[in-house]
């Protein structure tokens, strides 16, 4: 019997409860048996990059009873990065518990899941990986390209550099703000290489969506399509039973690592894979990160390390051509949401424009990948993302200037004259902030961008945008606020970043000195609600970021009946 034929079957009270509230409409042989998928959808006006949605939910849903089963519009909760105070990343693990509940309480057989904007399509994952329901992602797609002034725009990279000039001199306020109406071209999600994207290719490379989804552009009519074909799929693997445990191995994880370098994909993909992987019990460390992303070599040149966008890598071939191209380092293994391997894809697959999907016999970057960086600074590890640094300094040595949160950081930034200094920003973890904003890439001393200086070493216990760039080591942990020794660093030590060597040092017996005394107050110590449950409970950046009691196997029966 079906899962959801526990709510519906048989003609006693409780059936005709569950069955007569939903007969608006649905005839009587809707709950003899077949599929009821649900759409789990995070469409919000207040998360413009999916507001779409709806209209894609509406192909699913089409797809859905095409296939002979039964569509269910589930809004979910959805998280809209660039408006979210004080970060988005604060309810990731919010929506993901949300989803997940709504996905047990209710009688359903398997989910379709609807997400773009950076934290939607993590937190979804989390959700379905915690039920373990047949379920895949439909990626609600990067937005056209704007221009100004001929100029294409990357959505956020763009908003990074136009800002940066204002504050060099080099651009008036006055143009800035007239870039403003030429940023968001259409519906979707950010056009870079940055949260969004990369999540919605390591989701393909992760078999959880149908090979050749992730990248269609949101008002790309492909979409439509391939979400009809999502919902009829959803109907089948309900039969297969082929659930998130299914098709996510540690292999699949492996590959997205693979997946994630070639692209040169946001380190924040860093903390959403061991998230999900967290949720699984699969067994999945930091280091893999570095041991398998590292020897991968940069192939898509896009925005922010390199120059194109998103519409450029679809029309040049998509994920699918670019993981052919590295196929020898792909497990074969992992199967997708369709049943066939991930690899099983890639013969197909072409390269149409290679200055966008560089061939492998002409990489951007021999070895691209996140580096993991420890020492006595990073205990528990950090990470940078070399490909968006600049390479001198990767190997650097000077004087730290310390920053107990961000508030302090804006009102002496500009105070800072050295440019072999070490900026350290503190205060900025999961707990500290609280929720680990993307304040890592935080801005250059005016001083400094006036000499034309336009990066520096930044150390921080934050993440930073998918969408930036520069020399920043994000992700310390412990985090200052966890008793990390980041709390314990002072303005005038040596700070010594190798990234060659994968070393972040401090010339100083940290563990001697006390956390000091502003950096503790500057700590958040939220006294109610979703805050307070965050702080006491949430694991530092090395395991994810999620809850401690959230992660491990999950199963998608109810506790007790109802009525
Ligand atoms: Fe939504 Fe960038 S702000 S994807
Ligand atoms: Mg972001």
């Amino acid at each position: 019997m079906s899962r959801s034929q526990a709510w519906y079957a048989g003609d006693d009270r409780n059936a005709y409860i569950h069955r007569a509230w939903m007969r608006r409409g649905l005839p009587r042989d809707a709950f003899d048996g077949r599929p009821h998928i649900a759409i789990a959808n995070t469409a919000s006006d207040l998360t413009p990059c999916n507001a779409h949605l709806t209209e894609v939910a509406k192909s699913v849903a089409d797809g859905i009873w095409a296939a002979g089963g039964v569509p269910l519009h589930l809004p979910v909760v959805s998280l809209g990065e660039t408006l979210m105070r004080p970060t988005a990343m604060l309810f990731r693990n919010l929506a993901a518990m949300a989803t997940e509940e709504m996905l047990r309480a209710n009688p359903i057989d398997g989910v379709v899941l609807l997400g773009g904007c950076d934290k939607t399509i993590p937190a979804l994952l989390m959700a379905a990986c915690s039920v373990d329901l047949p379920a895949l992602v439909v990626p609600g797609g990067p937005m056209l390209t704007g221009h100004f002034r001929g100029v294409p725009l990357g959505c956020g990279t763009d908003v990074w550099r136009l800002s940066e000039e204002v504050r060099a001199g080099t651009l008036s306020r006055e143009d800035f703000m007239r870039s403003e109406s030429s940023m968001i071209r259409s519906r979707g999600h950010c056009n870079t290489m940055g949260t969004a994207s990369t999540m919605a290719c390591v989701t393909e490379a992760l078999g959880m969506t149908i090979p050749g989804l992730a990248g269609t552009p949101a008002p790309d009519s492909g979409l439509l399509e391939m979400a009809h074909q999502s919902g009829r799929l959803s109907v089948s693997m309900v039969a297969d039973d082929r659930k998130p445990s299914t098709v996510l191995t540690r292999e699949s994880f492996l590959n997205a690592i693979v997946a994630l370098a070639a692209i040169g994909g946001s380190t924040n993909a860093v903390v959403h894979l061991l998230a999900i992987a967290g949720r699984l019990g699969v067994p999945l460390e930091l280091e893999d990160f570095d041991k398998v992303g590292s020897g991968v070599p940069l192939l898509v040149d896009l925005q922010p390390a390199g120059k194109h966008l998103m519409d450029d890598l679809h029309r040049a071939g998509g994920l699918l051509a670019v993981l052919r191209e590295v196929a020898d380092l792909l497990s074969p293994e992992p199967i997708t949401v369709t049943g066939e391997p991930l690899v099983s894809y890639l013969d197909a697959a072409k390269i149409w424009d290679e200055s966008v999907i560089h061939p492998r016999s002409a990489p951007l970057q021999d070895s691209a990948g996140i580096a993991v960086l420890r020492g006595n600074l990073a205990p528990s590890g950090a990470v940078i993302k070399p490909a968006a640094a600049t390479p001198e300094l990767l190997t650097h040595r000077g004087p730290a200037v310390v920053f107990d949160s961000i508030e302090d950081l804006n009102a002496r930034i500009d105070t800072v004259d050295d440019e072999n200094a070490v900026l350290v920003l503190r205060g900025c973890g999961p707990k500290g902030y609280p929720g680990m904003p993307e304040v890592g890439n935080f801005p250059l001393p005016a001083p400094l961008l006036a000499k034309g200086v336009r990066d520096m070493v930044r150390i921080s216990d934050a993440r930073m945008s998918g969408t930036a760039y520069g020399t920043v080591v994000l992700h310390v942990a412990p985090e200052a606020a966890a008793g990390g020794p980041l709390g314990r660093v002072r303005t005038g030590d040596i700070v010594v970043l190798d990234v060659p060597n994968r070393r972040l040092e401090v010339a100083a017996d940290l563990s001697a000195r006390p956390v000091s005394e502003e950096a503790s107050a500057a700590f958040a110590a939220p006294e109610r609600g979703w805050q307070r449950l965050y702080v006491d409970h949430v694991l530092q950046a090395d395991r994810g970021v999620d809850l401690d009691f959230l992660t491990g196997g999950g199963q998608a029966t109810p506790t007790r009946e109802s009525h």
